[in-house]
């Protein structure tokens, strides 16, 4: 049993539960040296808990681990640590006020000479470097605060590859990165790959999986139900493994029924972006397609009230609104389901419910009693509908998986009553089966009447449920597209301009 036939890691029956949730039950799993194995499977299957068990973050209830051949139990993050364990998490963990390089070493600081001076100099350096392979710019004395979500991310990646890993574990880093960075990532984890490093890699999108994985295991409901060749497998085969059924229809079309114009922005400029002018009609779905830095998301923060207006007009039903406060935007029935959920959608020690129904308790009648109960049956259908994983309305959100706190989000604005509705990236973390709901979802709202704005990098996603699509390039708008005429090329070429 020397190497352990290259086993690194084996972890064998485990078992986890929550109050009224079994999150794991009964997994299996062994990673090879220098191999990348995916985990794939529906909001709420228990792939981060599986992740969190292996950091220390979670104590299992029984199973056993083993690294290297040896029994190894793991109680705390610096255990797994100072074991070779590094976890990109799924839900940021940045200290907001601290600069990149900090961040990236954050309780392991470089120190040089006899006495332990901390050496920021080389800390600098080192960051530099990371952040060069990783392809991106940003600056190593920034304030992590205020950098975007996706530089976020990116920091979080440099953190966890600046020290010797010999397990590296990623839950969905790409969720909020672009393509390009994406494909960075992937070559140094191929990089990592052929040093010896093994790799396990979560991830809804299963281009990526195909892309870069070696193995796939398949968790649903908390129980493997599929180990596969990523050579042997399909798309197809891996999706019904994960929902039991099958997908085919993945985008549903439907007839257009799009009327007067809601909504027209005339040469607007914010931080950001400049000279924006566009319409949105009553029953349109339009989508906002661009790469990391383009503008997208300090507009339809500027059209929420969240980013200051320099110039420029916004109109509502044909009146001029001075759009100053996220408050005024919501009396003029605009919502916004926000990127960064953590920091902006979410009271995530409040309940389920509270979430979904708080912004929109003065909607539901008189009585204290009519409101618990209409509240109650509210909160109840939307978790219904959108199939969010959870053992009550009551349950923190907190405690829910990352993708089931993106559908409570959802839901919020949804029931919101909101005739213009913003969505930035609204699948981002969402299961495939569970898309479909929010598509149609969508796509019910506007038959209803109302107009959806939606930011999404998924070209596929785009391509199908946006009705027309605007592409932003550093701050400007660079073309427009029906979505007959667009194709994946035109957006892609138009959003390099
Ligand atoms: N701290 C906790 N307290 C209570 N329940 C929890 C806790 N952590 C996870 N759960 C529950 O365990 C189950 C598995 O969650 P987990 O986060 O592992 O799912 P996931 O596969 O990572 O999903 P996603 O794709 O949405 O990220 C879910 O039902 C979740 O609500
Ligand atoms: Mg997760």
């Amino acid at each position: 049993m020397s190497d352990n036939n290259g086993i690194i890691l084996k972890m064998e029956n485990i078992t986890k539960t929550f109050p009224g949730v079994v999150a794991l039950d009964d997994v299996s799993m062994d990673l090879y040296k220098g191999e990348v194995l995916g985990i794939l499977g529906e909001n709420g299957a228990g792939k981060s808990t599986l992740i969190k068990i292996l950091a220390g973050n979670y104590i299992k209830d029984s199973g056993s681990i083993f690294v290297d051949g040896k029994k190894f139990e793991i109680s705390s993050p610096s255990e797994a640590m100072a074991s070779g364990i590094r976890v990109i998490y799924q839900e940021l963990n940045t200290l907001i006020n601290l600069t990149v390089t900090e961040n990236i070493f954050v309780g392991e600081q470089l120190v040089k000479g006899p006495f332990k001076i901390v050496d920021w100099k080389a800390m600098n350096k080192r960051a530099v470097e990371i952040l060069n392979e990783l392809n991106v710019d940003i600056d190593p004395n920034a304030i992590i605060g205020n950098l975007s979500v996706s530089e976020k991310q990116v920091v979080e990646i440099a953190k966890a590859i600046s020290k010797e890993a010999k397990i590296l574990v990623m839950d969905e880093p790409t969720a909020a990165l672009s393509e390009e960075e994406t494909q960075s990532l992937f070559k140094i984890i191929n990089t990592l790959k052929s040093k010896g490093v093994s790799i396990i890699y979560i991830s809804h999108r299963l281009k990526e999986i195909f892309e870069i994985t070696d193995r796939v295991v398949v968790l649903r409901d908390g129980k493997k139900v599929g180990l596969r060749k990523t050579t042997e497998t399909d798309a197809s085969e891996l999706v019904n493994l994960m929902v039991g059924r099958d997908i085919r229809e993945m985008y549903p079309k439907r007839e257009l029924v799009i009327g007067k114009v809601v909504m027209e922005v005339k040469n607007l400029t914010a931080e950001g972006f400049s000279g924006i002018s566009l319409t949105l009609k009553k029953g349109e779905i339009l989508g906002i397609f661009g790469l990391l830095g383009s503008g997208r998301t300090s507009l339809v923060k500027a059209l929420f009230g969240a980013n200051k207006i320099k110039s420029g007009e916004i109109l509502v039903n044909n009146k001029k609104v001075e759009i100053k406060s996220p408050g005024i935007a919501r009396d003029e029935k605009i919502g916004l389901v926000p990127l960064d959920r953590k920091v902006e959608g979410l009271a995530l020690s409040m309940g389920v419910k509270e979430n979904i129904t708080l912004a929109n308790i003065e909607g539901l009648g008189n009585g204290f009693l009519i409101k618990k109960q209409l509240e109650n049956k509210k909160a109840q259908n939307w978790v219904n509908e959108m199939g969010i994983k959870t053992p009550s309305i009551n349950q923190e959100v907190n405690s829910l998986s990352g993708g089931n706190q993106q559908k409570v989000v959802i839901a919020k604005w949804l029931e919101s009553g909101s005739e213009i509705i913003i969505l930035n990236e609204p699948t981002r973390g969402i299961d495939v089966g569970s898309k479909i709901e929010i598509y149609k979802l969508m796509q019910n709202l506007c038959e209803k009447g109302s107009s959806i704005i939606m930011i999404s990098s998924e070209l596929p996603e785009i391509l199908s449920i946006a009705d027309r699509i605007l592409v932003m390039s550093k701050g400007k708008l660079t073309a427009q597209y029906l979505r007959t005429e667009a194709t994946e090329e035109k957006l892609l070429q138009s959003a390099c301009i």
